[in-house]
């Protein structure tokens, strides 16, 4: 049993968002697999049809996409209850956007995408401090919202700790670590793995476990008690999950093999992850 978000969970893992979470079907095999939240793609005001051409690619080691936030707009998400915990990603392409979505999703769990790589023109929130701020401040200034944050990865100790305080003066129930690595760029077969956004794309899969493991033990050790980890990040099986766990992180989010792998994903983590927890 895990304690999250006010809910006692089943278990610590869940999807993360993304992967297999666009459409009311896929949201429903989430329902009836064993992940124990069901987390959303994260939506903007509008539908978006995202990038064109082949926007995603993996093989053992990662996973390389630029989705470019296709999804079916935050309405959309906001029609759905379902029979377990759920948490609608949001990300808007501007603060106001953002505004006027939260404002319909006060009865909510929200994790907002601070960290979204791949649309074109715009900068990741999390890696600009000072936006960062003014976006946490006027949310919490207008809205009594349980909200968590989904950050990108940080690699310099003066971005983990200027970063943790400005979350910490903030009422978030979680902060989740880590998205992709931002604009990767992988050849396959002498061509870009991906078309999309001139073959750039967020980095996912085995190889960012260590990045991913490091961003929750940063953050576990800078953030309020208060705050969870989420950890999100190079995933493939129960020992990885207990890896993160060990790092600081409450529940843990499966991108990338569950792509791979299909909803079965779950059940086969939870049970490995049981002979770790003994
Ligand atoms: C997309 C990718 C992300 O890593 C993210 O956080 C949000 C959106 C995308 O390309 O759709």
């Amino acid at each position: 049993m895990t304690m999250f978000c006010g809910w006692t969970l089943p278990t610590c893992i869940m999807n993360a968002s993304g992967a297999r979470c666009t459409s009311w079907e896929e949201l429903k095999t989430i329902e009836e697999s064993e992940s124990s939240v069901i987390v959303s793609k994260s939506c903007t005001l509008l539908p978006r049809e995202g990038n064109k051409g082949k926007r995603y690619w993996d093989n053992d080691i990662m996973s390389i996409n630029s989705t470019g936030l296709a999804n079916n707009g935050y309405s959309y998400y906001n029609l759905f209850n379902f029979n377990k915990p759920y948490i609608i990603s949001v990300a808007g392409l501007t603060l106001e956007d953002n505004l006027t979505i939260l404002g319909a999703m006060e009865n909510r769990v929200v994790e907002l995408n601070l960290s979204c790589p791949n649309i074109a023109g715009k900068g990741q929130v999390c890696y600009d401090m000072q936006m960062m701020d003014e976006y946490l401040r006027q949310i919490y200034e207008r809205f009594d919202i349980q909200m968590g944050v989904k950050m990108s990865p940080y690699f310099d100790n003066f971005q983990f700790e200027n970063a943790a305080e400005i979350l910490n003066k903030y009422p978030l129930k979680f902060v989740t670590c880590i998205n992709s690595l931002g604009n990767g760029y992988m050849i396959d077969n002498n061509q870009k793995a991906i078309e999309a956004n001139d073959g750039f794309g967020g980095v996912g899969g085995r190889c960012i476990l260590p990045f991913a493991l490091s961003n929750v033990y940063k953050m576990r050790k800078l953030l309020s008690s208060g705050i969870d980890i989420v950890g999100c990040g190079g995933i493939t099986t129960g020992e990885d999950v207990y890896k993160h766990l060990i790092s600081g992180a409450t529940v843990v989010q499966v991108g990338t093999q569950f792509v791979k792998e299909g909803p079965a994903v779950f059940s086969r983590l939870n049970q490995e992850l049981s002979i770790f927890l003994g």
